[in-house]
């Protein structure tokens, strides 16, 4: 956990181990980017100059590392890459400013305290870049020998552990109120994460319901755990059937933020696969061995309604965790098999990989029943959405064309790539069964929105519902960019956190 501070003291005489200062793409070079005024007199104006002479272009993500001024109590500059200078009267874009904070406080690996001299031109400015530095700042340890966030680790380099901002208005309430949203959001962005990187030999149903338990205590959400025994009886047969092939029994969780104030009701809804072997339609070798990341989407709810809670939001929030561990076993379901689902529909399970529906099936439902104004759900769900939207962009479905363009909008002002998908009619077709009221698969063209049609049918009547398919982004399998690091990423959690916003504002829905 990363401490964000704002100060506006003279930069020279500031403790750290490093003064980072942006850099852009300038016409004619590099051009030394606002706020490191102070730091470019120092060098009696010729830090672009030496930026240059170091081979530095101003390139996004570029970092180069120079002595510091004479006098400076902190012995190092890390100039930062922010890309093309802006044009004209505009200024740097917010996402521009989060992925420069992120690379800045990425290569600052093993410091402790780093100054941040970069653009800041308003409280929304000095928030991104807070995120930024504090998403960037984040190293999954846990698992490494004397390891543990925030200590030196012996493998690899613990986290930046604190950012001071340099310039904005530290005394004044829009600057303070960024900077504890930042915080709230950035800590429970990389709690997901941390949940997503967890091996799934420890991060079963079980032990990700004791998780959201735990959490609700502290946050004053409520947080009600259904297990095998209660799910049988409830006739949960979607997440029984998916989960019934494993030695770590399924799970469903909900957590109930309320405010006194709220007028709106949202509802999420998480896939919560903690390992995705595929079941009796077992992935090849070369597909499974990142498959712990098959529970991002209830991890991303998770996250979003603590950060909900943390922040007060004036909008009641549901977050709803569908846990399961799919593996094959002799007590699995098998493709053939009819599952009973919650809602009284059947499923003839064509294929144990088409899992993640299942369960959601289950979870949509139950939220349904509640009547909330709008139902979210998230979810790692098909490869064939990675293979159309690629690695960094999630899907968005909705049974809604504002509703889904909202979401799209949401999720740009907060810097997650998204992209609106249609859920053509005729596809529905492919999944009729001879045998039960609609198979778990269909056509393979397409599979993402099949899947998405899968799903829209176990919305109750007349409620607004957007599916977000996180396939692609919620796990990075190459090298870490801006403020995204290896593995998982935190996918979602700030769009939803801002469609509740946006919700307890009543912009939306
Ligand atoms: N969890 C996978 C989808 C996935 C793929 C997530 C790649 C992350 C990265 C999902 O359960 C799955 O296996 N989907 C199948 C569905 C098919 C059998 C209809 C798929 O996409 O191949
Ligand atoms: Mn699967
Ligand atoms: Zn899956």
């Amino acid at each position: 956990m990363t401490a964000l501070t704002l100060s506006t003291a003279a930069v020279s005489g500031l403790r750290a181990d490093a003064i980072v200062v942006g850099v852009a793409k300038g016409a004619k070079g590099p051009v030394v980017a606002p706020g490191a005024e102070a730091v470019d007199k120092a060098y009696d104006g010729a830090l672009a100059g030496i930026l240059e002479t170091l081979g530095a272009s101003g390139g996004e993500g570029e970092v180069t590392k120079l002595p510091a001024p004479t006098g400076f109590k902190a012995p190092v500059v890390v100039a930062v890459g922010l890309g093309a200078v802006p044009d004209k009267d505009d200024t740097y874009s917010a996402e521009a400013l989060r992925r420069a904070a992120g690379a800045a406080a990425r290569a600052l690996a093993g410091a402790k305290k780093a100054v941040f001299a970069l653009p800041i031109t308003d409280a929304a400015d000095a928030g991104v870049l807070a995120e930024g530095a504090a998403l960037g700042a984040y190293a999954f340890d846990a698992y490494k020998e004397n390891g543990k966030n925030g200590k030196d680790a012996k493998n690899g380099k613990a986290p930046l552990a604190e950012v001071t901002l340099l310039g904005g208005k530290p005394r004044d309430a829009a600057y303070k109120a960024a900077l504890t949203r930042a915080t709230a959001v950035t800590e429970e962005l990389n709690r997901a994460r941390d949940l997503i990187n967890t091996p799934p030999n420890d991060l079963y149903p079980e032990a990700f319901a004791a998780v959201a338990t735990a959490a609700g205590k502290e946050h004053g959400i409520k947080v009600q755990v259904l297990d095998e025994k209660a799910l049988a009886k409830g006739g949960y047969g979607g997440i029984l059937g998916v989960g019934a092939g494993s030695a770590a029994a399924p799970r469903l969780v909900k957590l109930s933020y309320t405010s006194p104030k709220a007028t709106k009701h949202l509802a999420f809804v998480g896939k919560g696969i903690t390992y995705d072997s595929g079941g009796i339609s077992l992935k090849p070798a070369g597909h499974n061995e990142t498959m712990k990341c098959d529970m991002s989407g209830a991890a991303a709810v998770f996250a979003a309604v603590v950060a909900a809670a943390r922040l007060g939001l004036e909008v009641n929030v549901t977050g709803w965790l569908a846990l399961a561990e799919n593996m094959p076993s002799g007590s699995a379901t098998r493709p053939g098999d009819v599952l009973r689902m919650y809602s009284g529909k059947t499923v003839e399970v064509l294929n144990t990989d088409a899992e993640g529906r299942l369960v959601l099936a289950d979870a949509l439902w139950k939220a349904s029943e509640e009547k909330p104004d709008a139902i979210i759900d998230v979810a790692t769900l098909t490869g064939a959405m990675v293979l159309a939207l690629g690695n960094r962009t999630f899907g968005v479905m909705a049974n809604d064309d504002a509703f889904r363009t909202a979401i799209v909008e949401a999720a740009e002002e907060v810097g997650e790539e998204s992209w609106p998908m249609p859920l053509p009619e005729h596809l529905r077709k492919g999944m009729d069964s001879p045998t039960a009221d609609i198979a778990n698969m269909g056509e393979r063209m397409g599979g993402g929105l099949v899947a998405g049609l899968f799903l829209k049918e176990f919305v109750g009547e007349g409620i607004t519902w957007a599916h977000l398919d996180i396939a692609g982004p919620a796990f990075n399998e190459s090298g870490p960019f801006g403020y995204t690091p290896k593995g998982g990423t935190g996918s979602a959690v700030r769009t939803l956190v801002r469609l509740a916003e946006l919700t307890a504002a009543g912009d939306l829905g």
